[in-house]
């Protein structure tokens, strides 16, 4: 059984870096995540470079993505103008961004929840159309930084009009949600499209970002977001903390029998070169174990 990784890292992760990163040190970054095996990944952002500086170089990272034949590089677009954007630079995979609260919605968007839904609706038909991949996220699925609890019937209204989509990937977007209502969600979303179709995106924020990606696993949801070193957050959404580490998702899946076909020693590699690039210790909870055995001469 196959548990997909899909690294958000370079997108997710990067973004709400304050120090500038160079384009050649997020190439680095990619080229190592794609040696340690990750075959999908969110490489960069097609939304204003005002809004979010550090994806102002999202079309040379497209670019630099071509080399690796066997790499799904998505460029996460909010808008019809960061769609255009992404074509123009090659994409081939989208990742579309649908706001369910009112509040982020208009902060993030810049629209109404409504127009977020239609807005993917258009960019899900016109991928389909160039024979792009269009993946939809539907955030946040459980709680909103400023509207609070999201009623589960919100992201099931929404999922029905996005149904299309080749991937639903459903967010929580500040790492609030616990696993109970993570599990009873995925259960109901199965109802709407094949579980096989349906992501699960988790922030580590409160400490229980290992616990959703479980609960999602119990659930039948079968590709899992998460981030190289635990690095993450969002500018939009106050609290954000990181993303949940592909570091430790991938020891989980292993520890449970399901192959991702990353190699952990290689991962670490990234996350070395990660914490290299943000100037901090990066490393999820698995880090502290991995460096001491690391230092004992123990395998992982
Ligand atoms: N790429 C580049 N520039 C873009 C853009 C895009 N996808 N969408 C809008 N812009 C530019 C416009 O050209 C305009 O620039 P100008 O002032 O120089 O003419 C400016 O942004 C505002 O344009 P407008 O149409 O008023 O945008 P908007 O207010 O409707 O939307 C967003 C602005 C949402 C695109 C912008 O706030 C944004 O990119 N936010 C980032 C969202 C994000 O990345 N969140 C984290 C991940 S979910
Ligand atoms: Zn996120």
């Amino acid at each position: 059984m196959t548990l997909q990784v899909y690294e958000v890292g370079p997108r997710d992760g990067l973004q709400n870096e304050r120090i500038p990163i160079g384009t050649p040190n997020k190439i680095t970054l990619v080229d190592a995540l794609v040696r340690a095996g990750v075959c999908r990944m969110e490489a960069t952002s097609f939304v204003s470079p005002r809004a979010v500086p550090q994806m102002a170089d999202a079309a040379e990272v497209i670019a630099a993505t071509k080399k690796h034949a066997h790499l799904q590089a998505h460029a996460l677009i909010v808008n019809d103008k960061g769609w255009r954007r992404a074509i123009d630079a090659g994409s081939r995979a989208v990742a579309i961004v649908v706001v369910v609260s009112e509040t982020l919605c208009r902060r993030n968007n810049r629209m109404e929840v409504d127009q977020s839904i239609e807005t993917a609706r258009r960019l899900i038909a016109q991928s389909k159309d160039a024979g792009v991949f269009a993946r939809v996220y539907i955030a946040p699925a459980w709680v909103c930084p400023y509207d609070g609890p999201v009623p589960a019937d919100h992201v099931m209204r929404a999922a029905e009009r996005l149904a299309h989509a080749d991937e639903l990937a459903i967010a929580d977007t500040i790492g609030h949600a616990h696993p109970a209502e993570v599990g009873a969600l995925f259960e109901r979303l199965a109802g709407i499209a094949p579980i096989g179709r349906i992501a699960g995106h988790f922030h580590d924020t409160q400490g229980l970002g290992l616990a959703n990606a479980y609960a999602a696993i119990q659930a039948g949801v079968r590709i899992l977001d998460s981030s190289v070193g635990g690095l993450g957050g969002c500018p939009f959404a106050p609290g954000a903390a990181g993303n949940l580490a592909t570091e430790d998702l991938v020891l989980l899946a292993h520890k449970m029998g399901l192959n991702t076909g990353i190699d952990l020693d290689a991962l670490w590699d990234a996350v070395e070169i990660a914490h290299g690039l943000v100037g901090r210790q990066v490393g999820g909870r698995s880090a502290a174990w991995w460096r001491s055995s690391k230092n004992k001469g123990e395998a992982a």
